[in-house]
């Protein structure tokens, strides 16, 4: 199997021969394994791994005192001075020490030399970043980042070890193991632990089954952030009404991203911006694209990111982006792009947004494919719909006369009634300019009266209700017209245009 990235990242950190490393953490559970494996794994022989906390003072791999006396920082550095192996310290919350005591510090910088080329390792971990001036060149400062799919998958098999030592009668379908962690991804160690001991409450089994309790798991825990959310949504390309040109390009690009691993960077498809007007199904495609690609959703709310509430917007943008590293491979939704424009306090803050993410656009992972909505992409700065940014931005226009027979269609299916047997034809003269979402709210319509009279739907029922609706492209007209104006000559229509009969 493939090595985990944390324990490359701890391996070359090794192989560098620095003897002090900090990793900034609060999973000292995790880093303990890690450890582990990599002092057993990686060198002949394997390293003598100690850990210490100012409550347990110095313990061996056993968990037996090491030796007494030494919850004392200051000793607890003698000792590793004179200590005559090779070996791996792991110090637990040592900032405090390293904060409070500068014969710590100073005792710390000898160990440097000390240890250096020896195979003698202090790590200290801790959920705080403390490093002291002095000690700045002397220390190398490791981000573990989220656990990857391999480092999950050694934890599903690990905890089902652990489980069936303790007696209970779980299994684990191999076949299963790289979905069952795909499926953790995003979590934190303990937090993949508890996902997978409520899902083997459930069954007994990690296979397919298990599968969506892990996801919910995770949309729990991912939601708590409010900046990124899970959208568990099982809409396909059949829900969409028109937009053939997406749907085709779309259907393309997931047979490139799927062998992305392979393709050179230019060619693994980035993601797509779509504009367009509102509720002609820009949402609906993007929920679509995450299960025509087979992967998960995440949604970053742009209202969330201006609320103030996770800091500055830029911040707080830059930490959703981070987050969804973690979590790939992925579909990143970007909704309502131009929140970024219309909240902006500054043209300052937006110009440093939008440069922010279109580097990040380019430097990301591979593994997540963008998505990025918007209704006014007027607003938006040239710079985000030049060539080359997005691999293709959309325009979604009212839907053609055929179009929005196709939607009728797929919202009388949707709700158990069979639109062969009525005259479709006929409603779309009567819902001209209509978006998606009005012949919808049509359907809706028309279905509650035929409900409160209790008998079946008429086309009567349809054509009366389009006599209580009036079109967005009625009632904001000119703005309708401004985008469709602007969008004519800057992107690709999602849909073939109108054929005039
Ligand atoms: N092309 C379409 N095909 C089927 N349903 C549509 C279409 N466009 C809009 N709808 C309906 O209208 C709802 C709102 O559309 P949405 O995708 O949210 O619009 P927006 O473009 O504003 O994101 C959808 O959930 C769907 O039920
Ligand atoms: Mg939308």
């Amino acid at each position: 199997m493939k090595q985990s990235r944390a324990i490359e990242t701890l391996q070359d950190a090794f192989e560098s021969g620095r003897p002090l490393i900090y990793i900034h953490s609060a999973e000292e559970h995790r880093i303990d394994r890690l450890l582990r494996t990599v002092a057993f794994g990686c060198f002949e022989p394997p390293l003598t791994v100690f850990e210490w906390a100012l409550t347990t003072g110095l313990r061996d791999a056993a968990g037996s005192s090491a030796a007494a006396g030494l919850h004392e920082p200051r000793k607890l550095l003698d000792f590793i001075a004179e200590y005559p192996g090779a070996a791996v310290f792991h110090l637990k919350d040592f900032h405090e020490p390293l904060r409070e005591d500068p014969a710590v510090r100073r005792r710390l910088r000898d160990l440097y030399e000390l240890c250096f080329d020896r195979k003698k390792f202090l790590v200290i971990t801790s959920a705080v970043q403390f490093i002291p001036e002095e000690l700045a060149r002397n220390i190398l400062l490791l981000e573990l980042g989220l656990p990857d799919a391999e480092e999950l998958q050694s934890l599903l098999r690990d905890e089902t070890a652990i489980l069936r030592q303790l007696g209970q009668p779980v299994e684990l379908d191999d076949h299963y193991l790289l979905p069952l962690a795909r499926a953790l991804q995003g979590l934190t160690i303990d937090e993949a632990r508890h996902a997978i001991r409520r899902a083997l409450a459930h069954h007994r089994m990690l296979g397919s089954e298990a599968i969506p309790a892990l996801l919910e798991e995770k949309r729990l825990v991912v939601n708590r952030t409010g900046l990124v959310q899970y959208v568990a949504d099982g809409t396909t390309l059949d829900y969409v009404g028109g937009l053939e040109i997406l749907k085709q390009w779309l259907l393309e690009r997931r047979k490139l991203f799927q062998m992305r691993d392979q393709l050179s960077a230019d060619i693994v498809p980035k993601g797509v911006l779509i504009m367009g007007i509102s509720g002609c199904g820009k949402s609906l495609s993007v929920k679509a694209i995450a299960s025509t690609f087979e992967l998960p959703l995440y949604r970053i709310d742009m209202t969330e990111i201006f609320s103030g509430r996770h800091g500055p917007p830029e911040t707080a943008f830059a930490q959703a982006c981070k987050i969804l590293e973690q979590i790939s491979p992925a579909v990143c939704w970007f909704d309502e792009l131009e929140m970024a424009v219309t909240s902006s306090e500054s043209s300052g803050e937006q110009g440093r947004m939008f440069a922010f993410f279109l580097t990040w656009m380019q430097e990301k992972t591979r593994g997540l494919f963008v998505a990025a909505t918007a209704n006014r992409i007027d607003l938006l700065p040239a710079e985000m719909i030049r060539k080359g940014r997005f691999d293709e931005v959309f325009f979604v226009d009212l839907p053609t006369d055929d179009e929005r027979v196709e939607i009728f269609r797929i919202h009388l299916q949707r709700r158990g009634v069979d639109p062969s047997k009525f005259d479709l034809e006929r409603l779309k003269r009567f819902t001209k300019g209509w978006t998606g979402a009005e012949c919808e709210q049509c359907v809706v319509s028309a279905l509650t009266t035929a409900k409160l009279e209790e008998r079946a739907l008429t086309d009567d029922d349809l054509l009366n209700a389009t006599a209580t609706i009036v079109p967005l492209s009625k009632t904001m007209k000119e703005q309708v017209d401004h985008i469709r104006e602007w969008a004519f000559e800057r992107a690709v229509r999602a849909s073939p245009r109108e054929v005039v009969r």
